[in-house]
């Protein structure tokens, strides 16, 4: 170093043999990257830059931060607050006669039509309660009878569970067994538990909707398929923030194995659906056990919508349990879904009025729903 140094102190301004490299020296390199040589739009430049990266890491450390946040979802002591089954079934619910605001091809009865003996589209026994489409007009040219009914309790969290004997599954067919409270949709909320058209062999399809400010963008513990991120109905033309089971949880394939139990856990952590094939009900579920069911020892869920950026309590308000048989209207009708999609014939709204038996397939059949509330 001393000798280089000694070699081209000619060269220097001001003698200074330990001093800075001479502004002379061919050695770019040394004269860049030592900070006496800089020139003030180097150094704001060189401030800035590291201003820049400093920033971005604290940013990627938020953001990544924020995508891992996951709730704690523990133990809750739930006990049995409501149970829905038996032949009183029916009493807890009304029945939706209005227009029905999916634009279906259907017309949804009264109680009374729904229980006469002529179309006994509601019957509830002992040991089932059944729920399904009219079966006998050969000619139902502005729409078939069906149900829609809702129950007259509200709620406001709870673990819900769905004992289905039978799902109804059918070209033109949309059945839902899902959680809002009507005159206050979307800001209010919208919990599709079980849900799928046609023949309804892409699986469940377990949905939220809401008002602006809901998304399901973070960390989530789910085996099912997401489809779109944002619950704001607003977005994706109402599509809601959806997940998407395999196969074999709807329709023919579930009913072969004698159906199972659909959960749905709401707190406000957040809302996560499990299925049970009837073959691996867990104990603390099972028909006539009154254990407190805990969904923390459940597994992976099969739909998981944490409450990390969406405020689940605010945006989840009086919600009445709904279970209906929809036709056509603006899901299964849609002939990207009915015919490009699902392969059913003609158009939607000719299946329905002149393919009556077509419809033995449309029913619901539950065993029992059991609402459990936490202490
Ligand atoms: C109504 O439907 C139930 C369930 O399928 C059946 O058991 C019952 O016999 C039916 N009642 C009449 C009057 O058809
Ligand atoms: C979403 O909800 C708002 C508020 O009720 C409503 O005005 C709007 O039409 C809805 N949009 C869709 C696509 O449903
Ligand atoms: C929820 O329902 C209760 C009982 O009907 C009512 O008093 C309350 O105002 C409702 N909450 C909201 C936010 O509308
Ligand atoms: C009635 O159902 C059968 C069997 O799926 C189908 O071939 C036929 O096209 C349907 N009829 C109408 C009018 O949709």
């Amino acid at each position: 170093m001393s000798g280089r140094h000694a070699d081209r102190s000619h060269l220097k301004a001001q003698p200074d043999p330990y001093g800075a490299e001479p502004p002379s020296y061919n050695q770019s390199t040394g004269l860049r990257w030592d900070p006496r040589n800089w020139t003030r739009g180097v150094i704001v430049g060189v401030v800035v830059g590291a201003v820049v990266i400093l920033v971005a890491i604290v940013v990627g450390a938020v953001l990544g931060t924020r995508a891992n946040e996951y709730p704690s979802y523990s133990k809750l002591a739930y006990s049995l607050q409501d149970t829905y089954s038996g032949t009183s079934f029916f009493d807890n619910f009304d029945y939706f006669t209005g227009y029905d605001p999916s634009s279906g091809f259907v017309h949804y009865v009264d109680a009374q039509v729904a229980t006469s003996t002529q179309y006994n589209l509601t019957y509830a026994s002992s040991s089932s309660a059944v729920l399904r489409v009219d079966t006998t007009d050969t000619n139902a040219n502005t729409g078939r009878y069906s149900v829609r009914i809702s129950s007259k309790k509200q709620y406001n969290s709870g673990l819900f569970v769905f004992d289905i004997l039978n799902t109804p599954y059918g070209c033109s067919t949309w059945p839902a067994l899902w959680l809002t409270d009507p005159p206050n949709w979307p800001a209010h909320g919208e919990i599709d538990v079980v849900e799928a058209v046609n023949g309804a062999t892409a699986g469940n399809q377990m949905t939220l909707h809401t008002s602006n400010g809901c998304k399901m963008d973070r960390k989530r513990k789910e085996t099912g398929t997401v489809l779109t991120k944002n619950c704001w109905n607003g977005t994706d033309s109402n599509a809601g923030c959806g997940v998407q089971g395999p196969q074999d949880t709807y329709g023919a394939a579930l009913n072969s194995n004698g159906g199972g139990i659909y959960a749905m856990e709401w707190r406000s952590d957040g809302i996560r659906v499990w299925l049970f094939p009837r073959t691996s009900i867990p104990t603390d579920l099972a028909s006539g056990n009154d254990a407190s069911p805990d969904p923390s020892s459940w597994g992976t869920a099969l739909a998981d919508f944490p409450s990390t950026d969406c405020d689940i309590s605010s945006h989840f308000i009086n919600q009445s349990i709904i279970a209906n048989i929809d036709l056509c209207g603006t899901w299964a009708g849609q002939t990207s879904v009915y015919n490009t999609q699902d392969g059913c014939p003609g158009t939607c709204t000719e299946f329905v009025t002149s393919n009556a038996t077509a419809f033995k397939t449309a029913y619901w059949e539950w065993a029992s729903w059991r609402v459990y509330s936490a202490s």
